[in-house]
């Protein structure tokens, strides 16, 4: 039985990864149905479609999702961002943002688990009088106990699977509503997981480890926010953001998981081959990693970590990648 895989390659040079990444599944002998949907800035400006309820409907007969990336900057912010990424994450329940960084020349070897559906991102607030002298703009972080709790948890059986090491960041010092009640549902929920060590870092200090002592690390979890931007600081030290996958998961399986490049949709490099695909590559190995074939996914991260596929054009890397996954 094929693995039926809607593809949203999406804008810039979304369509040039994911092509990259469908090559490589079709040289690993993976049986994999697409079906492709023209979501993203394009289809926007082509006709106001951004994601119709029908299509995330459609979506639940799905194994999985791969996205290349979406945005153009011809749209408004957060049209496409909220209205598509967002959407996607928020509908599907989607709250384990998981993004690995392996760069064994530094040290590194850690996974931040970021929240996914609440935070900063969920939307809360609103302006007063806009566009007067006197306009006001709130923007609150909304976290739920249900939602922080079973992030946390998901983070707590991740560590216990790998070294049994789990740090929370956070910015319990300013932030005394939200942190408080991360630190404690954090504290409460470790104590059903004797085994796994853990520690606490404000975010700011995070930052200067993620660079100095990157080491350190083992498991992170985090809010969305504080999430989003670590993990481009994680991208940047640990190989560039050309090699920096992710999985957006709904653990508990009621729908399809998504799963999509760290990176964005690089207009300025879009068409010339200049995009690494490693990023989406990956993503598509941790893609198979969560239908179960962890073999497969395996040798596919072994053939991205060989430093001889690295350096060509967007197709030359693809396949040079896929060349070694093949037979
Ligand atoms: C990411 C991206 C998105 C985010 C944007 C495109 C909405 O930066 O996946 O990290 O902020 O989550
Ligand atoms: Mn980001």
């Amino acid at each position: 039985m094929a693995y039926r895989i809607g593809v949203i390659g999406g804008d810039g040079i979304g369509p040039e990864v994911i092509a990259e990444g469908l090559k490589v599944f079709a040289a690993a002998g993976v049986a994999i149905e697409t079906i492709d949907y023209d979501l993203g800035g394009s289809r926007y400006l082509r006709d106001g479609v951004v994601l119709p309820d029908e299509v995330v409907e459609e979506w639940s007969g799905l194994d999985a999702l791969f996205l290349g990336a979406v945005g153009t900057p011809e749209v408004p912010p957060g049209v496409i961002e909220r209205g598509l990424l967002l959407k996607m994450r928020f509908d599907l329940d989607l709250y384990v943002n998981l993004r690995p960084f392996l760069h064994p020349p530094s040290g590194i070897d850690f996974m931040v688990v970021r929240e996914n559906t609440e935070g900063a991102y969920a939307g809360e607030g609103g302006f007063l009088r806009r566009g007067t002298p006197n306009e006001i703009a709130t923007q609150g972080s909304v976290n739920t106990r249900m939602g922080v709790e079973r992030v946390i948890r998901y983070a707590f059986e991740l560590a216990r699977s790998r070294n049994n090491h789990l740090t929370l960041v956070h910015k319990t010092n300013v932030l005394t509503f939200s942190g408080d009640l991360w630190e404690r549902a954090f504290k409460e929920v470790a104590t059903e997981y004797s085994d796994v060590e853990t520690a606490y870092n404000h975010v700011d200090a995070a930052c200067i480890y993620f660079v100095d002592s990157p080491n350190r690390y083992d498991v992170i979890v985090t809010d969305n926010l504080f999430g989003d931007i670590l993990t481009d600081l994680g991208g940047a030290v640990s190989g560039g953001i050309g090699m920096a996958s992710s999985a957006n998961l709904n653990p508990d399986r009621t729908g399809p998981s998504m799963f999509e490049p760290v990176h964005g949709s690089a207009p300025d490099i879009a068409g010339k081959g200049l995009a690494n695909p490693t990023a989406a590559i990956l993503s598509g190995a941790m893609m198979l990693d969560f239908l179960g074939e962890e073999a497969v996914a395996d040798k596919i991260r072994r053939a991205c970590s060989d430093p001889g596929v690295q350096g060509g054009t967007t197709a030359e890397t693809g396949d040079a990648i896929a060349e070694r996954v093949r037979g």
